[in-house]
């Protein structure tokens, strides 16, 4: 793990941020919730730039460590970034929240309590994943394991969707979670402000049936749990946008193929309260070009940020989008434009009227932190001029907050807008069930 030889640094260093943390803004202490397919806070339009930190509660379990948690949230607060998406499971092995179904273990959960206290002092709201698609912090292979461990029959991962016991298992830690008292604040995290909103899967995805049904069928489910034990929250899926069957002209913004999602029919489910979507140019369209990777960047952007107006009539979320220093050409000059570009659509959405709520880069990381490394790390104090273009997208958000703040440009001028915009505009939409 990351070395702690700045240990007595860090130590100082957080006594400090914790005395000048203490006071975060009053419109902080509210719910984010949504309307007219905006985010609001506290009455006013709530629009942001964001980060991921995967690695949070992971790098929490050890006090020593914990000063990088409160440094990163304090460089990320000072360049203007409002919400974090990080992990809220670590399944089975060494250092898991949840060591079998059902089973977890404190020390771990105690580091999430503290990554949710910290970012409530920084004035930071947390989008939290519930699981994993993939295999890392366990995920649904590990589920499915634990389901073969205790005899049932299950053939493949994607099971995780369909079989009972899975969805079971996967119930449970739901209800875990969001009923956990916080040892640290003693408020229960479905009732704590800090969180923005729960995200049920990072980047499901589905081998069994690349049409979007078998997830549908899955969010809806899960979505009507989740709401069921905490309606006070925002509800998202996690997912990276692709379009399934329910709207076939939509796939031709796919990358070239399908991932068993419908970003339709997926985000109409009612209890689904915003859409995500992440973009990863340089893995999904490898071998091409950097100008063929803006463009699709481009059109995957407008085309989902489109739909959201039109057809979900939801806010979206900018949720993934980063480039990784091991792409063949990486520069940080590339990066540096890379996310420049992605910022100005994000912004020119949200200015536009409607829906674009803001953007998450993946990924930041603090110093000292190599081995949470994964190509795409930004650590802010290391990196001025990338620190120095996420903090400009910031202003111009806090910008466009003040812009239409007032009661004026929020009933009158911006619903005129997105009615004339919807105006013309009815179609019929197959929900995928
Ligand atoms: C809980 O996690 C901590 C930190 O990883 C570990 O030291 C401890 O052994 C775990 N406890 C149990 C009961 O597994």
């Amino acid at each position: 793990m990351a070395s702690s030889n700045n240990r007595i640094t860090c130590i100082c260093v957080v006594a400090l941020l914790s005395l000048l943390c203490q006071a975060t803004s009053p419109a902080f202490g509210a719910f984010v919730a949504t309307s007219n397919a905006q985010f609001v806070l506290n009455g006013s339009p709530f629009l942001f730039n964001g980060f991921n930190s995967y690695w949070m509660m992971d790098v929490a379990i050890d006090p020593n460590q914990r000063c990088k948690i409160s440094n990163v949230f304090h460089d990320a607060s000072s360049a203007g970034l409002t919400v974090c998406r990080t992990w809220a499971f670590s399944d089975g092995g060494s250092r898991a929240l949840q060591t079998s179904p059902g089973v977890y273990n404190e020390t771990t959960f105690q580091a999430l309590d503290f990554v949710i206290s910290e970012a409530g002092k920084h004035g930071i709201k947390l989008i939290l994943s519930l699981v994993n698609n993939y295999n890392d912090y366990g995920g649904k292979a590990q589920y499915v394991q634990w389901a073969r461990n205790a005899g049932v029959s299950v053939s493949s991962d994607d099971d995780f969707y369909t079989n009972p016991t899975l969805k079971e298992y996967y119930k449970n830690h739901v209800k875990r979670v969001l009923t956990r008292i916080n040892t640290v604040t003693k408020i229960a995290y479905k009732d704590d402000v800090t969180i923005m909103a729960w995200e049920l899967m990072n980047e499901p995805r589905c081998q069994a049936d690349y049409s979007g049904r078998t997830v549908n069928g899955w969010v809806q489910e899960m979505a009507t749990y989740t709401k069921s034990i905490d309606s006070q929250h925002l509800l998202e899926i996690g997912m990276e946008g692709f379009y399934g069957d329910s709207v076939p002209d939509r796939k031709q913004f796919n990358p070239g193929y399908q991932v068993g999602t419908d970003f339709i029919s997926n985000n109409l489910i009612k209890e689904i309260d915003f859409a995500t979507i992440h973009a990863y140019p340089d893995v999904w369209l490898s071998g091409q070009g950097e100008e063929a990777q803006l463009a699709f960047v481009e059109r995957w952007a407008t085309s989902h940020w489109t739909d959201s107006r039109m057809i979900l009539k939801k806010p979206l979320v900018f949720a993934e989008f980063g480039k990784s220093e091991k792409d063949p050409g990486f520069s940080l000059s590339g990066r540096d434009s890379f996310l420049s570009n992605v910022y100005s659509n994000i912004y020119n959405s949200a200015r536009s009227g409607g829906t674009m709520g803001g953007g998450l880069v993946w990924q930041l990381l603090g110093e000292g932190m190599n081995s949470y490394n994964d190509g795409y790390e930004i650590v802010l104090s290391q990196s001025p001029s990338t620190a120095g273009v996420i903090e400009a997208q910031s202003q111009k958000m806090t910008q466009l907050i003040h812009s239409f703040g007032s009661p004026h440009h929020v009933t009158t001028k911006n619903v005129a807008v997105l009615t004339s915009k919807h105006g013309h505009h009815h179609r019929k939409i197959k929900t995928g069930k």
